[in-house]
């Protein structure tokens, strides 16, 4: 057994948060390799960034000025209450010497006080479409009591390989059903006349997407929660392109789809939500929608290569849109979780 210390990272610590974000990279290397490679600015900005509606901590196992292994945790204050978010990871040389087993205790200890009776974690595991992830983390949180609860299935798509002639085709046959409708694209925070029906749209996300046994509840988004993270968004020097679909009859916001291209990356983004309004269901919206923002990632940033995407495996209707504008299967994640109270 190792003797370490598990401290707080604070960012003036410079020779900690520079060892800390070391650390991450190192796991990301070993355990994730041909997954979506995750850079330093993503966590370092997570550290300095914070937000209303989501405390978080970050936490460092030191040993020495050594930074072991880190536990990042993620407190929902405005919706689900009971819950706690975490991720951690050791160094790959220092793994199987009780260090993971001090973090995961911590996580629990601070769940615990907080009042929160679930954890949960969202982490990759070994499939056959990404033959250099490892198992473990999977095998770790199996050992100490978590239980598998969602699987979701990660997919990409190669902007240069996406036939756009194909995609063309596909947008005049979507079209021919989405009469009535149009697209408004923006980047940031929604254009005043769609904030509510954006905020809406949002908090079904928690609803409507399969969850699995995942202990997920629905959540209240407001336009102050989503301007709160517009707000968050910009200083973490994001760019957010979305475009919703209206139905010009009622004005109402019928859907909308969001691509998030972090700070500092030039080749990999990350697709986010994407919903319909079921009263507008049927209408190919998700194909148009898709289509258009995907086209606006290389209008936006012409040497961007990648973009990623995660759906529960059994969001067949999703699936089969993200397939038919390019996506193709790239590994499987997992979310964990834990009874504590
Ligand atoms: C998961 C991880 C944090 C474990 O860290 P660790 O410091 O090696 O864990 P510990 O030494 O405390 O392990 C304690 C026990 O957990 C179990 N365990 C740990 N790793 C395991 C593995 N790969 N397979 C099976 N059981 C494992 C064992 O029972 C182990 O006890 P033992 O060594 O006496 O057999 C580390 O492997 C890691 O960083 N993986 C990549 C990141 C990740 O997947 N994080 C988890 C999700 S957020």
């Amino acid at each position: 057994m190792t003797h370490f210390d598990i401290v707080p990272v604070a960012p003036s610590d410079h020779a900690l948060t520079e060892a800390w974000l070391d650390l991450q990279e190192a796991v990301d290397g070993h355990d994730f390799a041909g997954l979506r490679p995750r850079g330093p600015v993503w966590p370092l900005m997570r550290l300095v960034v914070g937000g209303g509606d989501t405390r978080r901590e970050h936490w460092a196992a030191v040993c020495d000025g050594k930074v072991l292994g880190h536990l990042d945790l993620n407190f929902s204050d405005q919706d689900n209450t009971h819950l706690l978010g975490f991720t951690l990871g050791v160094h790959p040389a220092e793994r199987r010497r009780g260090v993971g087993s001090a973090l995961l205790r911590h996580a629990e200890e601070r769940a615990a006080e907080d009042g929160r009776s679930t954890l949960h974690c969202w982490t990759a595991v070994p499939h056959e479409s990404s033959p250099l992830v490892r198992g473990d983390g999977g095998s770790f949180l199996v050992s100490k009591g978590y239980k598998g609860s969602l699987d979701a299935a990660i997919r990409k798509v190669d902007l240069d390989q996406v036939d756009e002639s194909a995609l063309d085709r596909l947008l005049d046959e979507a079209w021919e059903r989405a009469e009535g409708f149009e697209l408004v694209p923006f980047e940031g925070a929604p254009p005043e006349e769609l904030l509510d029906g954006m905020a809406y749209l949002h908090s079904r996300m928690y609803t409507d997407m399969p969850l699995g046994e995942w202990d997920l509840q629905e959540a209240d988004i407001d336009r102050g929660r989503l301007l709160d993270w517009s707000r968050q968004r910009r200083r973490r020097g994001e760019l957010h392109l979305q475009v919703a679909v209206r139905h010009k009859e009622s004005g109402e916001v019928a859907g909308f789809t969001e691509i998030v291209v972090e700070a500092g990356e030039e080749r990999h983004c990350s697709q986010g939500d994407t919903i319909v309004d079921p009263r507008f269901r049927g209408h190919r919206l998700g194909t148009v929608l898709k289509v258009a923002n995907q086209r606006r990632v290389r209008e936006w940033r012409p040497k961007m290569r990648y973009v990623w995407t995660g759906n529960a495996v059994s969001n067949e209707y999703m699936i089969s849109i993200n397939e038919a504008v390019g996506y193709r299967l790239a590994g499987q994640e997992r979310v964990f979780q834990k009874t504590i109270a």
